[in-house]
């Protein structure tokens, strides 16, 4: 370079370094600017992160702020709901407390009426209770007085019973007490289709109380009938064989006593003749001794008491014999006639009148007995010959009235020693038939039987006294009964001999001069008990059911009838010497 070169060169030079010095500077500023700028971009970068930190917070705050705003704009429409539901609910509190000041003071007004209300019933009940005592007094008092009344009534009743025996023993009337048999499943076997499918009650005939029957039938499409009927005694269906036999046992005094005694079943068919006399199954034969609830009739109860009587007196033991006969078809059979050739449905005989008019069957077998269950044995033994057939109406129905007779034989009390003797041979005297008897034979002492002195010729002196028990059979409707042939003419001969028991009814309560006895072998054979001294005792047997109505009917008109009959007193059998009595046929 040039002497000019070289100072050029220098500053040149010097300029260089100095540029580069300067270069240096300000590349250290640029190094420092940019450690700074380093710095400031970190920082910037820092920012940014806080920027963006701070800018999600602010949208964070923002919702939230946001969700605040709702809420409280929620919060605030809630609160003005709440605002008019608790006004409401005020409203209703004031109206419910007002109700409930009215319910109370209601309440308290009702309170007070029903404690007034109370306080006036308890001073009622105060008085009731008074009154109620005083009425309890009286009620004692009337209960005495009732007491009294009733025992005077049944003692009235008893005396007016005992009046009407009296009257009854010396106007001579018959007696009749009627028996209602329960109901039985026979009865319901009717054709009547009315009768089947309704709830008519199928009784019509019914016990009102001791002394009376009603007969009461309002069928629809028949005749009103309420009818009521009086007799000595009334029997119920439910009342039992021994009620019934203890109204017949004062008569076994009395036969005792020396009178005449006759028993009778009279009733339609099925009735209970059979069962009232002898008890049910009679075939069977009953058993003896009895039981106290057995069902045996009054046949056997008669046989039992009647020496169960005759064992309380050993020193005047009567002879006893008994005699069966039946009548059968108008025929009378004798059913104790040992006789190989009729031996199977006993032997006819015939009715004759003895010497002191009494009516006998002529040549009739009877067997002397010493007990009750030997004479049981005999109507056993009869019963079995006794004539029976099955009828429509009742399946062991009695074709033949059965008579049982029961003869006792005393020897005759003399005197001076009778009364006495005979007062004390029979404590039964004093029921009221024995009573009866008594006191009329110290009243009519001329008329009242007397034993007569032993005759010239020596013979003893005998009282005979005659118990009859009758078994009759029973009417009835030849239709309903469907009977034919032979059975036919048995019921038609039974029907003519009822009928003409109630012709000789008739004529006696009449008084007619003629008494058709003869018209039946029946009337003719029991012509001692219907119109002479005997004390006679009807049982009218009926049914209850609708069913027999008509037959019913005429059984009580039957025994109406016979009450009506006055044959005036009954009278003891006089004495009479052995060999009297001599029979003659009629
Ligand atoms: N009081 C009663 N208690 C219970 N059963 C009775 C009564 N009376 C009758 N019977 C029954 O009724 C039925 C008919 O009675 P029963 O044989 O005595 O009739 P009846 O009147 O003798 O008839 P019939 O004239 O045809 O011989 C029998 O089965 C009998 O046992
Ligand atoms: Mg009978």
């Amino acid at each position: 370079m040039p002497a000019g070169g070289g100072r050029w060169g220098s500053f040149w030079e010097q300029r260089t370094r100095q540029l580069q010095s300067q270069v240096r500077a300000k590349e250290d500023k640029i190094a420092e600017l940019e450690t700074e700028n380093a710095v400031l971009l970190l920082k910037l970068a820092e920012y940014k992160g806080k920027i963006e930190k701070s800018r999600s917070e602010a949208t964070r705050i923002s919702t939230l702020y946001n969700k605040q705003q709702r809420l409280q704009r929620n919060t605030r429409s809630a609160l003005s709901q709440l605002d008019g539901v608790i006004q409401k609910l005020n409203q209703d509190i004031q109206a419910f407390h007002s109700s409930s000041r009215a319910l109370l003071r209601d309440y308290q007004d009702e309170y007070q009426d029903r404690v007034s209300a109370i306080v006036t019933a308890v001073q009622r009940t105060r008085q009731s209770a008074e009154t109620l005592l005083a009425c309890q007094a009286k009620v004692v008092h009337l209960e005495q007085a009732l007491q009294d009344v009733s025992a005077r009534h049944q003692l009235e009743r008893q005396r007016r019973k005992a009046l009407h025996n009296s009257l009854v023993e010396l106007r001579g009337n018959i007696r009749v007490h009627c028996r209602i048999r329960p109901l039985l499943p026979f009865d319901s076997e009717s054709d009547d289709p009315v009768l089947q499918s309704s709830s008519i009650s199928r009784e019509v005939a019914h016990a009102v109380d001791d002394e009376t029957v009603l007969v009461k039938c309002d069928r629809p499409g028949h005749p009103l009938i309420n009818k009521t009927y009086h007799f000595e005694r009334v029997y119920g269906p439910a009342e039992s064989q021994s009620a019934v036999f203890g109204d017949v046992c004062p008569l076994l005094t009395s036969l005792l006593d020396g009178y005449n005694v006759c028993v009778m079943a009279y009733g339609q068919t099925g009735s209970g003749k059979s069962y009232t006399m002898l008890g049910p199954h009679s075939d069977d034969g009953p058993v003896l001794p009895l039981d106290p609830q057995s069902d045996l009739g009054i046949i056997p109860r008669a046989a039992e008491e009647l020496f169960r009587l005759i064992s309380e007196n050993p020193s005047r033991s009567p002879k006893v014999e008994v005699s069966i006969v039946e009548v059968y078809n108008n025929d009378i059979f004798d059913l104790l006639a040992k006789d190989t050739v009729a031996a199977v449905s006993g032997v006819k005989r015939e009715v004759m009148t003895a010497k002191d008019g009494r009516t006998e069957v002529a040549l009739l077998a009877s067997e002397a007995v010493g007990s009750a269950s030997k004479l049981m044995e005999l109507v056993r033994g009869g019963l079995q010959l006794r004539a029976k057939h099955p009828t429509l109406v009742h399946a062991d129905s009695s074709r033949s009235h059965l008579i049982i007779t029961v003869t006792l034989t005393t020897a005759a009390c003399s005197d001076s020693t009778a009364d006495q003797a005979c007062s004390a041979t029979h404590p039964g005297e004093q029921t009221e038939a024995g009573r009866a008897g008594r006191s009329r034979r110290t009243s009519q002492g001329a008329s009242a039987p007397q034993p007569v002195p032993g005759d010239p010729a020596g013979r003893a002196e005998q009282v005979q006294a005659r118990l009859q028990l009758v078994d009759l059979a029973g009417s009835e409707c030849i239709g309903v009964s469907g009977v034919t042939g032979s059975a036919l003419r048995e019921t038609a001969c039974i029907n003519r001999s009822l009928a003409a028991l109630a012709d000789v009814l008739g004529a006696l309560s009449e008084h007619r001069s003629h008494i058709p006895y003869r018209n039946s072998r029946l009337t003719h054979l029991l012509q001692d008990c219907l119109g002479g001294d005997a004390k006679l005792l009807v049982i009218l047997c009926i049914s209850p059911s609708q069913r027999h109505l008509a037959q019913t009917l005429q059984g009580l008109g039957f025994g109406i009838r016979a009450r009506q009959v006055q044959r005036g007193p009954a009278r003891k059998r006089p004495p009479s010497s052995q060999m009297e009595g001599k029979r003659r046929p009629d």
